[in-house]
């Protein structure tokens, strides 16, 4: 698949697509390194890319299971969960298209470096998890449109399209976490924005979706 890649145009675009406070959100852009990265892995990108999808919609499900007395909660990631297994069709269709075969992958860092900063009880267990899932999609898309500019069109149009989805479930997991918690949440989302900048900008062993930088 490498030869698809198309490489060096300037990317000054790519953070139009974001929604406006993503950036502010995020305390760090995903460095250049990462980028290269990735360009360097296109087939092990595409098989991260695949569980993380599948991943997000048994997060969404977990949630739609503990806690039943929330409709609101409840009809978001349902619905969420439903387009997280359709970008995972997606991607899997697409790799089969490129002839790359799905295999496991140990699981990176990144999720379990943040939710092992998760309270024990609730609500401030499930303000948590909520949090975190702003983070994972804000990152996702971010990633998403950073990469858009290096790729080939196919793809290039794929990840325009997550941008916008995964955009979406950002503000609803934000907008979830802000109606549970009693009190504001601000002091919670920069506790995890630090933690998960380190997560991002420290050097990590394997290249995955969510990976820091190459040791
Ligand atoms: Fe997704
Ligand atoms: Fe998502």
């Amino acid at each position: 698949m490498h030869e698809t890649l198309l490489t060096a145009e300037p990317d000054s675009s790519a953070e139009s697509l974001l929604p406006p406070d993503m950036l502010d959100f995020l305390a760090c852009r995903t460095p250049d390194a990462w980028i290269a990265w990735a360009l360097d892995n296109p087939e092990l990108l595409l098989i991260d890319h695949a569980q993380c999808e599948k991943k997000a919609a048994s997060t969404a499900m977990s949630l739609l299971y503990r806690y039943v007395d929330q409709p609101l909660l409840l009809s978001k990631m349902s619905q969420l969960a439903r387009e997280e297994l359709l970008h995972f069709e997606q991607v899997v269709k697409l790799m089969e298209n490129r002839g790359i075969q799905y295999r496991h992958l140990s699981a990176a860092r990144y999720a379990e470096g943040l939710r092992r900063h998760v309270r024990a009880k609730d609500p401030e267990r499930l303000v948590d998890i909520l949090i975190i899932g702003a983070f994972i999609e804000a990152r996702s898309c971010e990633r998403f449109a950073r990469l858009i500019p290096h790729l080939d069109a196919e793809l290039a149009k794929f990840y325009r399209s997550l941008v916008k989805s995964e955009g979406r479930h950002y503000e609803d997991y934000l907008m979830l976490a802000r109606q549970q918690a009693p009190a504001a949440i601000d002091d919670r989302v920069a506790f995890f924005a630090e933690r998960e900048a380190e997560l991002i900008v420290t050097p990590d062993t394997a290249f995955r979706f969510h990976s820091g930088v190459p040791a």
